[in-house]
């Protein structure tokens, strides 16, 4: 699903990789495409057509490109593009939320931080994306008293816990097998009940993996100390959602930042998967060809390990996009020099398959 903005451009180089993965490796993949956001707006008059769900959802993986734009900034809140996207994740009950934070070597000046900390980088956020203080009842603002008073309302299920900690287990037994868990047992009760939930889910299936917990405020601080002890980092929606914006910037651009979003386990076994960049639909350069395709790229790559067990086929991927970048080719977000040129769009794309 391309989307609105630079998500058709992004798009059509990684149907480049696809192409090239079928001419060159037998690797043949089912696509379909479909619509999105304002593009499915412009045609159908909603923002996800429900031929389009239940396309994804019988899908092994989706992969998305981006929604949104000034065109559709005064539309009624439930036909605006993000409506579709909202719609997806939730339909899928996609609940873990994978963000990896990876620094190639030749980016590593490009971080805010120093380049032996960032170096070679390689972890991945989990955070569970669907319940937490972004839902939890009761919620709002009432009276009390003469003042008013803003609840939310932390709460997590034992279930909702077991299955975030399942993905994040499954996921590190494909990399280093080795997992955090963040949270405030410490001050608070729902994170007491996690790191109880996550030791039990452990000891009974995992404890092949090396496990380890962290106060999340500690993890914020490491993150931006020492971020390569880190393998797997599991959290919460609230502290994920921060841990997780704060990991990005340690690689530097929007451009390369690719994510997942997985849910229960299909008949295959495999999760239900959507994959997409982290940046948007960004109009600022949408149509000029300067949008950097790498991020969506790398979500493609995502989609090849966890989806469909062809890791060998995603390492390709990024020790591709590792090689582009070390031979000093650089989209124009990935400038650093006055006076460095920039590539499109396409040729970025060209570079990685080459
Ligand atoms: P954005 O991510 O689209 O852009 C932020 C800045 O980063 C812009 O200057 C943009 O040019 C740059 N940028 C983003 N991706 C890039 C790439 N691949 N290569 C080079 N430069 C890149 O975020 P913004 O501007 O806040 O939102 C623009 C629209 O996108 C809005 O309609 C917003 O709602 C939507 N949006 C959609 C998301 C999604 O589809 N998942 C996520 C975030 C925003
Ligand atoms: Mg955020």
């Amino acid at each position: 699903m391309p989307g609105d903005g630079i998500g058709p451009e992004v798009m059509t180089e990684v149907r480049k990789v696809i192409a090239w993965l079928a001419e060159h490796r037998d690797v043949h993949f089912d696509v379909s495409e479909d619509l999105v956001g304002g593009a499915a707006y412009d045609v159908h008059g909603v923002p996800l057509h429900d031929d389009t769900m239940a396309k994804a959802q019988a899908a092994d993986a989706v992969l998305l490109g981006a929604v949104g734009g000034p065109k559709y900034d005064t539309l009624d809140f439930s036909l605006k593009p993000e409506r579709g996207l909202l719609r997806l994740r939730k339909e899928m009950d996609l609940f873990a939320n994978l963000r990896p934070a990876q620094c190639f070597d030749a980016l590593a000046d490009f971080s805010s931080l120093k380049r032996d900390v960032v170096a070679g980088l390689d972890i991945v956020i989990v955070r569970e994306l669907t319940s937490g203080s972004y839902f939890g009842e009761p919620r709002g603002i009432f009276k009390e008293g003469n003042e008013r008073v803003g609840i939310n309302t932390h709460r997590y299920t034992e279930s909702e816990i077991e299955r975030a900690a399942r993905a994040a287990f499954e996921l590190a037994r494909r990399r280093s097998n080795r997992v955090c868990s963040m949270e405030k047992a410490n001050v608070m009760e729902a994170g007491v009940l996690w790191r109880d939930v996550v030791t039990e889910v452990h000891q009974a299936d995992y404890a092949d993996v090396e496990l380890s917990h962290m106060y999340a405020d500690n993890g914020a601080m490491q993150l931006v100390r020492a971020p390569k002890q880190f393998d797997v980092i599991l959290t919460d929606n609230l502290f994920g959602d921060i841990l997780s914006d704060c990991a990005a910037m340690l690689t530097g651009s929007l451009g390369m930042l690719p994510s997942a979003s997985l849910g229960a386990p299909m008949e295959n076994g495999r999760p239900k998967a959507l994959y997409e960049p982290v940046h948007g639909s960004a109009p600022d350069i949408a149509g000029q060809g300067k949008a950097n395709p790498t991020a969506c790229v790398l979500s493609f790559a995502m989609a090849l390990r966890y989806s469909f067990d062809l890791g060998a086929e995603a390492t390709r991927i990024e020790t591709a996009v590792e090689k582009v970048l070390a031979d000093g080719v650089r989209t124009a977000d990935l400038l650093q020099a006055e006076g460095d040129t920039a590539v499109s769009t396409t040729q970025m794309g060209d570079a990685i398959v080459a």
